[in-house]
């Protein structure tokens, strides 16, 4: 058995905050945000928008394009990191789809890596039988988790939505070609946005301690990020996933058509481009109008450069996520 890439479509949300709009309200500047990253623009949830809405508007065009209707879905899975539900939205985009036949629909939160890994979970699902078409969703709003007053890290994320349908098909039309993942929690230290616990009692007018286990309110911190430690890891684990991807596909870096890796600064697009001597003009890039939308990155850039004509049916596509976790991984896929 094997899977193929049928559709793809993406949302973005209506708001666009410029360099020069956060050049207001932290001490920085157009220049330097694109020197060093390569984003001008991004794309923030505002008014009554939500993750899911972009999530079914993404997805919907995906089905669109893959000809596959809500009710021959087996599987959804919502790669996300900062859902509508902390308990998974996955179940929730089941039923706006009018999805019937009730498939299965759960959340993959694994940061930036969450849609290649939900393209690799999609891959396990169809070849252990049983599950023919998946709809494979990257959306992210990490604008609900930056420190507005923090120039390193609010310069850098946006939010949007992506969706493929990965569909099972004969071996000899196999199109994920090849795929290599990796984490490493020691690497928590440079990328995080931990849970912070705190006691409730005083809220709710208990006595502290009175019942053995007091009550406890959580939210999140803001993202922690060492940018330097980040950028480094890049830089040296995604060029090595790719290769080892391309292994497994039994193909070398010239037989790629489109680099696609995760969206995070135009600088780590070029070096691992360098690394493994791809031109520049085989790198797939739209940093620039929406910034680092985490999950959603690949497939918003995706549904981009297929829609745009650039990616074309039978082009070799090697993608690779990379980030919190920390975690990575890379895929080579035929469009
Ligand atoms: N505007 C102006 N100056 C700034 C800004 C800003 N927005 N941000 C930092 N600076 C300053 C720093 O304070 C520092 O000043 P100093 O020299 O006086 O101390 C100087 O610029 C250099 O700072 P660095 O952090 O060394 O800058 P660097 O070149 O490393 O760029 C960046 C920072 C863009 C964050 C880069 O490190 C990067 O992109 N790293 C990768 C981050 C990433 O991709 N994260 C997402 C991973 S995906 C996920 O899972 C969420």
């Amino acid at each position: 058995k094997g899977c193929k890439l049928v559709g793809c479509g993406s949302a973005v949300p209506e708001l666009m905050i410029s360099n020069d709009d956060l050049a207001k309200i932290v001490d920085t500047s157009d220049e330097w945000i694109s020197v060093r990253t390569g984003i001008r623009n991004r794309r923030i949830l505002s008014g009554n928008e939500t993750l899911t809405g972009l999530a079914l508007e993404a997805s919907r065009k995906a089905l669109h394009m893959a000809q596959v209707e809500p009710d021959e879905l087996d599987l959804i899975l919502m790669c996300t990191s900062t859902p509508d539900d902390l308990f998974g939205s996955g179940p929730q985009i089941q039923k706006e789809l009018g999805c019937k036949r009730n498939p299965l629909a759960f959340d993959i939160r694994a940061a930036c890596s969450g849609f290649l890994l939900g393209l690799t979970t999609a891959d396990s699902f169809i070849r252990a039988g049983g599950f023919e078409n998946v709809l494979v969703i990257g959306a992210d709003a990490l604008s609900r988790y930056v420190d507005w007053t923090d120039r390193g890290t609010c310069i850098l994320f946006g939010d949007a939505a992506g969706a493929v349908v990965v569909q099972a098909c004969n071996d000899d039309e196999n199109a994920l070609l090849g795929f290599d993942v990796h984490s490493d929690g020691d690497g928590q230290k440079y990328l995080n946005a931990t849970i912070k616990d705190k006691e409730a009692e005083h809220v709710l007018g208990l006595n502290n301690g009175a019942a053995g286990f007091p009550p406890r309110l959580s939210s999140y911190s803001c993202i922690q990020m060492n940018g330097q430690e980040v950028f480094r890891f890049a830089v040296r684990c995604v060029p090595q996933s790719i290769e080892a991807s391309l292994e497994k596909a039994s193909l070398t870096s010239s037989s790629i058509d489109w680099l696609l890796l995760h969206q995070a600064n135009q600088r780590i697009l070029d070096a691992v481009a360098t690394r493994l001597r791809i031109p520049s003009d085989h790198v797939i890039s739209n940093l620039a109008n929406y910034g680092n939308t985490s999950a959603a990155s690949i497939p918003l850039a995706l549904d981009e450069a297929v829609r745009g004509g650039k990616v074309q049916a039978g082009n070799i596509v090697a993608t690779a996520g990379f980030g919190a976790g920390l975690t990575w991984g890379s895929a080579i896929m035929r469009w």
